[in-house]
């Protein structure tokens, strides 16, 4: 999916330095009008572009040449997939001078310069990513910035995931459907990356592009946040919100922020429970090839709430009824709750978390797999989400363990013990 008004102030945005330390240009900077002004009676926060100046010696500064090399010549072979930044390749690079070691697979991402983003989104990027650490944020290792003759080339050379985006496995039949288990961590993690930004750093940041594409997953399916290019500073102290020119992606946006273009965290927010949607139904936010009434997932899902009968009925179909049904509904819950018209009372991303580690939780130990609860689905208790009784369950478990089969004993003997215990 494209994103949208990327760059209105695009002209501004040339230069001809080749370090990403742009003083007047990052979008870190406190230029807009109703920017916040610094606290007076505070310790003056720092700005990232003061801790990037600390913390960047971590990053690598690669040639083109060095590239290019890595890249078999930007080989097409080797191209793992196009966003509107550009063209991202496989790679390999060599340990850096004097350390041993074996060759290290990377992905490298070239700004494409007819793109819709770019140098100030690679500038961003470079220096938010410079400064964050955290298990669920994809780690940059370096860049490059030449400025030859021949234009610019801004490239950014990341660890490679070997599984991609959530987007790949949400939406594309080629790959293996993601089991249910694999969805709630994935969406765990990449909540967790999403409150570090907001509520762990000394500045806040707002990440502004949360989508599936922008989820990657590394060889165990960790969620790691991608693309900081549009990130910006939060509001300091005493201030609501952030003025800014909208861009995100169609069908992720908060509709207040298009509207007014007020930036908060709650933007963010909205676009989480945009994802757990999609993660709930393998639909697209938006899929302009279905009917009408079935092209935004959001309208579609005010038709099935989770408290009613048929919320099962828009649930994604290749988790073959392989999910807990009363977990889906606290999700898809959470999600209704991060898609409040008013962004001040849809949760912050750290209640976001803890909701999610209740959920995963609960799955492990809470409810058979829905393809054995289709009798139970009259209970009241189940149809608001609320546990069924223990002896209830009890005699459930005992009528279905006769057909167990080999994937789900393991989860029924989980059961068993957590209610011996
Ligand atoms: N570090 C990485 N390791 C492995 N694959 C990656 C990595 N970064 C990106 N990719 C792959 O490249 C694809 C394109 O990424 P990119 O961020 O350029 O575009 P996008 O997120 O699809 O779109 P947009 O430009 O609108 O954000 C991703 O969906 C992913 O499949
Ligand atoms: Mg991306």
């Amino acid at each position: 999916m494209k994103c949208f008004n990327h760059f209105k102030d695009r002209s501004k945005t040339r230069v001809q330095k080749s370090a990403p330390t742009l003083k007047n240009q990052s979008k870190f900077d406190q230029s807009e009008p109703e920017r916040a002004t610094k606290s007076s009676c505070s310790t003056t926060p720092r700005r990232i572009t003061e801790i990037y100046e600390e913390k960047a010696h971590n990053l690598r500064v690669f040639t083109f040449a060095e590239l290019r090399q890595a890249t078999n010549n930007f080989n097409r072979l080797l191209k793992i997939g196009e966003g509107g930044f550009g063209c991202v390749y496989k790679g390999t690079i060599k340990p850096l001078q004097g350390n041993p070691g074996d060759p290290l697979v990377v992905a490298i991402k070239k700004l494409n310069k007819d793109g819709c983003q770019g140098h100030k989104q690679w500038v961003t990027e470079v220096q938010l990513l410079g400064v964050v650490d955290h298990p669920n944020l994809v780690r940059l290792i370096g860049y490059c910035a030449v400025d030859g003759e021949r234009g610019i080339q801004r490239l950014l050379v990341y660890e490679y995931m070997r599984n991609k985006s959530l987007e790949d496995h949400i939406f594309n039949r080629a790959n293996p459907a993601l089991s249910w288990d694999r969805r709630l961590q994935i969406m765990l993690g990449a909540a967790e990356g999403l409150a570090y930004l907001h509520e762990e750093l000394e500045i806040q940041i707002i990440y502004r592009d949360f989508k599936a594409s922008n989820i990657l997953l590394d060889e165990e399916f960790n969620a790691k946040l991608s693309d900081f290019g549009l990130a910006r500073e939060g509001p300091t102290a005493g201030h609501t919100h952030v003025s800014t020119a909208v861009v995100g992606t169609y069908g992720y946006a908060a509709p207040d922020y298009i509207e007014t273009g007020h930036l908060t965290s709650k933007s963010d927010v909205w676009s989480f429970g945009v994802v757990l949607y999609e993660v709930l139904t393998g639909r697209r936010s938006l899929e302009r090839e279905r009917p009408k009434s079935e092209q935004k997932l959001l309208e579609l899902v005010k038709q099935y709430p989770a408290d009613s009968r048929k919320f099962g009925t828009i649930m994604d179909s290749r988790l073959e009824n392989d999910y807990s049904l009363s977990a889906a509904r606290r999700v898809a819950k959470l999600a209704d709750s991060c898609l409040v018209k008013s962004a001040k009372d849809r949760p912050t991303m750290s209640q976001v978390v803890e909701v999610l580690k209740h959920v995963v939780q609960a799955s492990c130990v809470e409810s058979p797999p829905m393809k054995y609860l289709e009798d139970v689905e009259d209970s009241p208790a189940e149809q608001i989400g609320l546990p069924v009784s223990v002896e209830r369950r009890m005699s459930h478990l005992a009528k279905i363990s006769e057909n167990l089969d080999g994937v789900n004993t393991r989860r029924f003997l989980m059961m068993q013990r957590a209610k011996v215990t």
